[in-house]
């Protein structure tokens, strides 16, 4: 009988263990759903088309750019009505285009053309002022980002992003370390958003997030070589693009990632209340 209690008092606890993890990684996936803001009517986007599809109506267009990890989209709205034919009833059925795209225009509408038929749709604001010290850059299905042409520490780092409503970059999936890995200059170690400084024992990214609940690593040959540090990218011609640690204090280039519109949304929001 005690032997049941004991048993079943340890599954009870590995529930709630479950439970606890299960929560704190399920806030991820919440984050990484983009919000799409209407940004200008009558116009289009040219940037690059990941996919199209016939929709029937505008939350069509965004959970299928959504799906394809589009940073924004072009909705036609011009009625393209069709008669269906149904036995003896007419049913008008009105189809509309949407556009799923690679990346969102960031530089003042350079790529708009206008369109009365279209509306353009965008996770991130049309204009990202960064100034003279950051090159900016989209990784298609992930984000923008800015390369500091500064050399800082992590915690210097992390406030220069932060002075462009931006962080350091999280890197933990392939789309990302590779894509971000293009842009930086080879063989020179590049901080990002992935450190393991406090007592805490994991590493985590600048949302809090903890790494376990990723299932991508790109620690190079024998990393993490400690248990605390912080994580710079590297990119180089015969091994590609890795993690790999280093202290805190060593003063290198950085990579910050914008944060989309949502999420100024999000945080005045929670300002205000
Ligand atoms: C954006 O472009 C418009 C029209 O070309 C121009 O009037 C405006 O000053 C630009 N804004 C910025 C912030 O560059
Ligand atoms: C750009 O970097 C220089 C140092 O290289 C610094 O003095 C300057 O304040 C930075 N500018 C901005 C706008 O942060
Ligand atoms: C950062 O975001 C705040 C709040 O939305 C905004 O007021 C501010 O202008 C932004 N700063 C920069 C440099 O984009
Ligand atoms: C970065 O440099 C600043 C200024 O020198 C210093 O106060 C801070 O402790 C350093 N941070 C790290 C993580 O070494």
């Amino acid at each position: 009988m005690s032997k049941l209690i004991l048993v079943l008092s340890y599954l009870i606890a590995c529930l709630i263990l479950n439970l606890i993890m299960c929560d704190n990684c399920y806030q991820i996936n919440s984050r990484q759903l983009p919000h799409y803001k209407l940004v200008k009517s009558n116009a289009r986007s040219n940037q690059l088309i990941l996919s199209r599809k016939m929709v029937q109506n505008v939350n069509e267009c965004r959970n299928f750019a959504s799906a394809k990890k589009a940073l924004a989209f072009n909705y036609g709205t011009e009625n393209d009505d069709h008669e269906l034919n149904i036995g003896n009833q007419n049913k008008r059925r009105t189809r509309r285009m949407c556009q799923a795209l690679e990346c969102p225009e960031i530089y003042n509408f350079t790529t708009l053309v206008k369109d009365k038929n279209y509306k353009y749709y965008s996770t991130y604001p049309s204009i990202i002022p960064t100034g003279s010290n950051f090159t900016l850059a989209c990784i298609p299905k992930a984000g923008i980002f800015v390369f500091s042409s500064n050399n800082l520490n992590y915690s210097q780092a992390q406030t220069a992003c932060q002075k462009i409503n931006a962080s350091l970059a999280h890197i933990i999936s392939e789309e990302r370390t590779n894509g971000v890995a293009k842009y930086i200059l080879p063989n020179t170690p590049t901080f990002v958003g992935l450190s393991n400084r406090n007592d805490e024992k994991i590493w985590q990214n600048e949302f809090g997030e903890s790494l376990s609940c990723f299932n991508y690593r790109a620690w190079g040959k024998g990393q993490p070589s400690h248990s605390k540090g912080c994580v710079t990218l590297v990119q180089q011609l015969e091994f590609g693009s890795f993690w790999n640690v280093v202290p805190c204090n060593s003063v290198l280039f950085f990579i910050c990632e914008i944060s989309p519109m949502y999420k100024y949304l999000y945080s005045q929001k929670t300002q205000n209340s």
